[in-house]
């Protein structure tokens, strides 16, 4: 895999999918990096690792944390930082948080939920040297206010508000958009309103690539599977299958054999 610059994330737009896939550790990172054109250290960190039932809970530091480790884990990959809850609550704490993301990390770009309200906010950042990608559509920070994870763009109004919020975002200077919980006929008018990559998940197979979140794409995530969601491995099956010989051979004594042993 060549290395991904915004430059060759752009000129994918009607070329080639992109591929994404969130990391949240250099172990992950390191095996995922080879596949994917954009590593996202996504705030699901929260619920897949953290096991909170949303996304609010995960904080700068947190954040901070584990983008190091992903960025250590994956090479000169293409990392972007999920700028978690309450990060960007104004245009000064925006700029404030992606500085010091800049800073203590070595992500390539941060990620924004919010559509055309997050407009300036996008544009500030972007004039500041910081790249954005925005996500539009589901956006689970507001799936508190709003009432759940719900999916979007179920009427003509609804649509024509996704393709202002996707035209806002990259005349402001996104670089490319998630979009999450779309219906897939909704999807294909907006990745086609824009010039940018349009990066689906859970918005059927129109838009100009797809991410999935890693612990659902290999299985481990169990907790429920949304719907978008495809497991690729059963990895919580395989790792409990493991750890359950691994007690068995330490309670019969076969583990340690003379082959682990000095
Ligand atoms: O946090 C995350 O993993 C995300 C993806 C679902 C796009 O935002």
């Amino acid at each position: 895999m060549s290395k991904t610059t915004i430059e060759t994330i752009k000129a994918a737009k009607n070329a080639r999918k992109l591929v994404m896939i969130t990391a949240y550790d250099a172990l992950f990172a390191r095996l995922i990096a080879p596949e994917a054109d954009i590593l996202l250290v996504g705030d699901s960190l929260s619920m897949s690792f953290g096991g909170y039932s949303d996304t609010l809970s995960v904080t700068m530091d947190e954040m901070i944390y584990h983008t190091k480790a992903v960025c250590r884990g994956a090479g000169d990959a293409f990392v972007v930082f999920d700028m978690p809850f309450g990060s960007c609550s104004t245009i000064d704490a925006a700029l404030d948080n992606a500085i010091r993301v800049y800073r203590e990390t070595n992500a390539s770009a941060v990620k924004i939920e919010g559509g055309a309200e997050k407009a300036e906010l996008v544009k500030t950042l972007s004039q500041n040297a910081i790249a954005v990608i925005s996500h539009i559509g589901l956006t689970p920070q507001f799936a508190r206010q709003s009432g759940g994870f719900k999916v979007q763009g179920k009427n003509d109004a609804a649509v024509k508000k996704l393709i202002g919020d996707a035209k806002a975002l990259e005349e402001a200077g996104a670089f490319a958009i998630v979009l999450e919980g779309v219906k897939a006929n909704a999807a294909k008018p907006i990745a086609q309103s824009v010039a940018i990559p349009v990066i689906g998940i859970g918005a059927g197979a129109d838009c100009d690539g797809q991410v999935l979140v890693w612990s659902d794409l290999l299985g481990f995530f169990e907790a429920f599977k949304p719907k978008f969601a495809k497991r690729y491995m059963q990895g919580a099956a395989l790792a409990k299958e493991a750890i359950a010989k691994f007690a068995d051979e330490v309670r019969s004594g076969a583990f340690p054999s003379a082959d682990e042993s000095y």
